[in-house]
């Protein structure tokens, strides 16, 4: 690389350093209105709500919060693991990867996590999608997965995980990627309706056989 002269590369003369002079006292208008409005449930959020969900939009869907949220997402992938693999059995060691993984997927920005979350009663988690954002080493195709979605047991059929899938819609088209991909088991006959519901079809079998 061909050397830049000297006097390019450093000034003549030091600028001089800008003190700051005393800093003016800040006006106050006493007649303008409170610019924090009180609204039921924020506060008691451990982070802003994306959006309001739910009937009546009550539940909001806010960032995952690793402190707040990890302890009931590892807990739910009981349920879930136990609906798409029935012959697998959840131990302490599969249990303790995920949570690793989880823990992996907060300082990655590939991934995205997101929890429902009830709000005004006190901040309870109840539902989450985990997505990321994919590429083929091979085709170099970059795709939306969606990794893992859960919706509490009572708070099922209020429409919680379509408010998700169209939530990570959204997020994905953010990011430039118009594919997105899920793996959903057979039997698992609420999660495959609810996919095709919302406008996944199948296009890949995995196949398999006892011998
Ligand atoms: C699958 C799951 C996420 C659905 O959550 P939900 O909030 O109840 O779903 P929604 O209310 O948004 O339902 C939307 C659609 O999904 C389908 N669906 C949801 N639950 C269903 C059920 N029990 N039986 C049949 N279809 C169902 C329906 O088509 C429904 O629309 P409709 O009621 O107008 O027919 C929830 O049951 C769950 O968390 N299951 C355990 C975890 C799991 O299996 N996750 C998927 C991993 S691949």
């Amino acid at each position: 690389m061909k050397s830049l002269p000297w006097r390019l590369r450093f000034p003549s003369r030091w600028p001089e350093r800008k003190v700051p002079g005393p800093r003016a006292a800040p006006v106050v208008d006493e007649s303008a209105p409170a610019r924090v409005v009180a609204m039921p449930g924020l506060r008691a959020l451990p982070r802003p709500a994306l959006r309001w969900v739910g009937n009546g939009g009550k539940i909001a869907l806010r960032p995952f919060e690793w402190n707040a949220d990890a302890d009931a997402i590892c807990q739910w992938q009981i349920e879930t693991y136990a609906l798409n693999f029935p012959d697998f059995h959840f131990n302490e060691a599969f249990a303790s990867a995920f949570r690793h993984d989880l823990r992996r997927a907060i300082l990655d920005d590939q991934h995205g996590i997101f929890v429902l979350d009830e709000g005004p009663s006190g901040g309870k988690s109840c539902g989450f999608i985990w997505l990321v954002v994919c590429q083929n080493s091979w085709t170099n195709e970059r795709y939306g997965y969606i990794n893992n979605l859960y919706v509490a047991p009572e708070k099922r059929g209020q429409e919680l995980a379509g408010a998700l899938l169209d939530f990570s819609n959204e997020w994905f088209k953010t990011r430039r990627i118009s594919k997105l991909r899920l793996t959903v088991t057979a039997s698992n006959s609420a999660a495959c309706r609810l996919y095709e519901k919302n406008g996944y079809s199948v296009t890949r079998l995995e196949m398999e056989k006892d011998i």
